[in-house]
């Protein structure tokens, strides 16, 4: 047992006290930011005239060192050690003596393991966003392929009118923007920087805290230092917007796995990202949609236990905030996981146009056209409703399509029908007359995808 504490003591921890308060195993993932927050903490106690320079110097190049050492695999982080704060903190003293006892002046592990969820937070939400970034662009690269693959679109998982596949793509490219743009919002709210609020109370060494911010990219330090070492309203709020990036990609995994059916046909997943079963030799399933759909649970599981461990704790710090690392640093990998799994099995799909073009034609999906056709022509909308509903009857009864009719049959239904009904509610003129922006006609969508390729492009080559 090597711990950093035990001055007041009088018994040694019991064994399984200790293992089960020891964080090592998880917070040992967060050992460069410990390192980073360190050589800027020294920096600042030096440039403050708390250590000397020398003192500075020997502590920066011991830190240097034993991050070196990690990264080679010449120094492992091992369990005997409470957690990664108290193992760097003795590697330190073993390889500069005393000069290593000074670096924690005027912190505590309280806000010093606030700044390291919050650095490592931070570069996750950048990771996460790049993620996104990827999945957008194979997404308007289907739209831009995709203006006059024509498809039915459903309400209630039945046909409702048609659309193109642009246009359902268009969707999802709406959903995964607003999970990026959610990023950034998180990114800004979070960027200031809790170290040197001590234990909760602050310090009463001068320290310079929006120095040791700005040496680490922050906007500046946090306003309150109770509410530094409590908060970790950022994890909550970064959880939340994973899980929101799963719920979308649960629902698109959803209409992957229904298009992918025998039934729909609509797709064809790529064999490399597919699976077959080991009993039916003909099987080809669409497991990594099934899996992005089945992690998603995994993922809310985390928000909802941060918000749990969060909701009776007093301020300020409480021991129950270990708690939030595990579940978080397992949702960030499964997202980011599932975010590129479900890209590569997006951008090697094949669509089968044809098939989603004659699923269209059938289906009714032309009766709202058909009843507009009407009421272009005088009759009020309701009654044009009642109409198209009898002719529907009428087409279902002897098994065919409105358009199959002959001009005769439609005029016995409604006198006011005439030949252009025919090319009005055509699977083309039905998509391409929607032409209000964020409809599927072809000049709409095309300036839809415009404006979303400008979006693209200005954070593609925005440097961060
Ligand atoms: N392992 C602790 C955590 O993750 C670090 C902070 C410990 N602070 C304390 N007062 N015991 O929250």
């Amino acid at each position: 047992m090597a711990q950093l504490w035990g001055g007041r003591f009088t018994k040694e921890t019991d064994e399984l006290v200790y293992r089960f308060n020891a964080s090592i195993l998880f917070d040992k993932k967060l050992f460069e930011q410990d390192i980073e927050g360190s050589i800027a903490h020294v920096v600042m106690l030096e440039k403050q005239g708390i250590i000397t320079c020398e003192e500075k110097d020997a502590i920066v190049k011991g830190l240097t060192g034993i991050r070196f050492d990690v990264e080679q695999g010449n120094l492992a982080i091992t369990e005997e050690y409470e957690d990664i704060h108290s193992f760097v903190e003795a590697k330190l003293i073993e390889r500069i003596g005393d000069a290593g006892k000074k670096m924690h002046t005027g912190r505590s592990r309280n806000d010093q393991v606030a700044l390291d969820m919050k650095l490592y937070v931070r570069g996750e939400v950048l990771k996460v966003s790049d993620c996104l970034v990827n999945l957008l662009e194979t997404v308007l690269t289907i739209m831009e392929n995709n203006l006059t693959t024509y498809m039915p679109g459903f309400t209630h998982l039945q046909k409702a009118q048609p659309t193109t596949l642009a246009h359902h793509m268009g969707a999802y490219f709406e959903m995964f923007k607003r999970d990026f743009l959610r990023l950034s919002d998180i990114y800004k709210r979070m960027n200031y920087c809790p170290l040197g609020a001590g234990a909760f109370a602050g310090t009463t060494y001068p320290l310079d805290r929006a120095y040791t911010a700005s040496l680490m990219g922050f906007e500046g330090p946090t306003l309150n230092s109770m509410d530094s070492v409590a908060d970790r309203d950022y994890i909550i709020e970064f959880l939340s917007a994973l899980s929101t990036i799963m719920m979308h990609l649960s629902r698109f995994s959803e209409e992957v796995i229904i298009w992918n059916s025998n039934e729909y046909r609509f797709i064809e997943i790529d064999d490399g990202f597919s699976t077959g079963s080991s009993i039916m030799p003909q099987k080809k399933n669409p497991d990594i949609a099934e899996l992005v759909r089945g992690k998603t649970g995994r993922v809310y599981g985390a928000l909802v236990s941060i918000l749990t461990t969060m909701k009776g704790l007093p301020l300020a710090y409480n021991k129950d905030m270990q708690e939030d690392k595990e579940v978080t640093f397992d949702a960030i990998e499964t997202v980011k996981n599932c975010l590129a799994l479900f890209d590569g099995m997006l951008s090697t799909m094949k669509f089968n146009s044809q098939v989603m073009e004659k699923s269209a034609m059938n289906g009714f999906t032309n009766a709202t056209d058909a009843a507009d056709y009407l009421v272009g022509r005088g009759v009020p909308f309701r009654d044009a409703h009642g109409i198209i509903g009898r002719l529907v009857l009428y087409c279902m009864e002897k098994n065919t399509c409105i358009e199959a009719l002959s001009l005769q049959e439609l005029k016995e239904i409604s006198p006011v029908f005439d030949a252009d009904l025919y090319e009005a509610v055509s699977l083309k003129t039905c998509v391409e007359k929607r032409l209000t922006i964020g409809g599927p006609g072809q000049e709409a969508m095309k300036q839809t995808i415009r404006i979303n390729r400008d979006f693209l492009d200005y954070y593609k080559t925005k440097e961060r």
